[in-house]
């Protein structure tokens, strides 16, 4: 069978940071729940001028700079439940300001946090019949819980890009998979709504819930056990609760401790300090771990679970190339949490209210990558590639 999976993969986030601390210093909270209690350092804010687009796009074009033939995506699929339309796909701005051809089909999906790993699953199915052909995935959120509920300090907001192709030069996708659905009320944003109900306490044992029964359907299809996975990447709404997965997922082996601290340290470091970015959270955590553990995972197999509340689970594994190294952006990363300008708390809660009822604002305001939200407009959304800007006034 041909190998498909994740040729290129990067993230991107908004261009401003709320540190946690003084955050919890605001809300009279021990600074220490939120740093030992729930894991966090820190949490990306958009400015009023970003959104899921414009850090789709930064991040799209980013992945699509290691494609020698932008011919050959021939699908986006778009995944996200901070979705800014009921009917138009986001993807088709992102089609568009990427300069996609339009033989492509363009789509979004949406399942809570599962929607990239329904997005890679369905792109893999469709590559492994059309193998010369590739698919990018663009998975972005903007958490929102609302100022001063238990559930703000894990906000945050984030984009994954990831070109799916045949020969894949980061993770060769396997095809066995554990899968669990069940009707529950944890976490979920009714029509109309910008911020998420959430039943908080109930959210975190569901999630438990449904590692434990997604890793029994996999172990019942053939999955392989436990010791055959080199380290296992788990949905990060903040980074606790992927360390208490992974003790979890230890016990229902029968073992006492989780994997190598040192490796699940390296895979939550980009989350501790982006907060929790819902679809794109599972492959934040991947890109931390592949770039920041000094460990070479050549022809090793990581495990994913993947988790959207609601809910469904997914757990599946993959085998990580030799020569993997080649296609990570280490310094890029590095640079995309570094360039974030620091938010007073008062100035996070006027950018707060600002983006949930923005206004039209003709010229960029803000530091932003290379695609500025300008706001709507007659009931459309506007926005303005940064090089069309620089080139009108030049
Ligand atoms: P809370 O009630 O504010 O916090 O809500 P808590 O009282 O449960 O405390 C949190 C932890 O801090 C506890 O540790 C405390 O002991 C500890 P634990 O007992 O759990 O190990 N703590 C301290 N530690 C050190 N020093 C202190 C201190 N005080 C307390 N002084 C909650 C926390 C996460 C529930 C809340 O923030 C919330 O509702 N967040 C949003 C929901 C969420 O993220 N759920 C996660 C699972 S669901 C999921 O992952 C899906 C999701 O991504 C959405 C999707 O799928 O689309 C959310």
């Amino acid at each position: 069978m041909i190998p498909v999976g994740i040729d290129v993969m990067t993230f991107s986030t908004a261009h401003f940071v709320l540190d946690v601390e003084d955050l919890a210093t605001a809300r009279g909270v021990d600074f220490q729940k939120y740093r030992t209690g729930l894991g966090l350092e820190a949490m990306s804010v958009p400015s009023p001028q970003e959104d899921i687009i414009t850090m789709g796009v930064e991040a799209g074009q980013r992945a699509m700079a290691r494609v020698a033939d932008p011919a050959s995506i021939r699908f986006v699929l778009f995944a996200t439940e901070s979705s800014i339309d009921q009917s138009k796909s986001a993807g088709i701005y992102i089609h568009h300001f990427l300069g996609l051809p339009s033989s492509c089909r363009v789509i979004e999906l949406k399942q809570a946090c599962y929607g990239a790993t329904a997005a890679l699953q369905l792109a893999v199915a469709i590559i492994r019949q059309n193998p010369q052909e590739r698919a990018l995935i663009i998975a972005s959120d903007v958490a929102r819980y609302g100022l001063r509920t238990k559930g703000e300090p894990t906000q945050g907001c984030g984009a994954v890009a990831l070109i799916v192709s045949a020969h894949p030069r980061l993770l060769q996708l396997e095809e066995t998979s554990g899968t669990y659905t069940r009707h529950i009320m944890d976490f979920w944003r009714p029509n109309g709504q910008d911020e998420a109900c959430v039943d908080g306490r109930y959210s975190t044992i569901s999630y438990l819930d449904a590692l434990e029964k997604s890793w029994k359907d996999f172990q019942s299809r053939g999955g392989v056990a436990f010791e055959e996975i080199a380290c296992t990447c788990y949905h990060t709404p903040f980074p606790r609760m992927a360390e208490k997965a992974s003790t979890r997922h230890a016990k229902l082996v029968g073992r006492e401790k989780s994997l190598d601290p040192a490796l699940l340290s390296a895979a939550l470091r980009y989350n501790r300090q982006v907060g929790n970015c819902y679809t794109a959270a599972l492959y934040v955590s991947l890109l931390s771990l592949l770039e920041q553990a000094s460990h070479d995972f050549s022809d090793q197999r990581l495990g994913f679970f993947s988790y959207g509340s609601g809910c469904v689970a997914e757990f599946f594994t993959g085998i990580v190339p030799p020569g993997y190294q080649e296609v990570l952006f280490p310094e890029a990363h590095a640079h995309t949490l570094e360039r974030r300008l620091p938010l007073t708390v008062p100035r996070y809660e006027e950018f707060y209210a600002q983006s949930l009822h923005p206004t039209f604002v003709p010229t960029p305001h803000y530091p932003m990558g290379p695609l500025c939200f300008l706001g709507i407009r007659d009931q459309q959304r506007h926005y303005s590639l940064m090089s069309s800007i620089a080139q009108k006034a030049s």
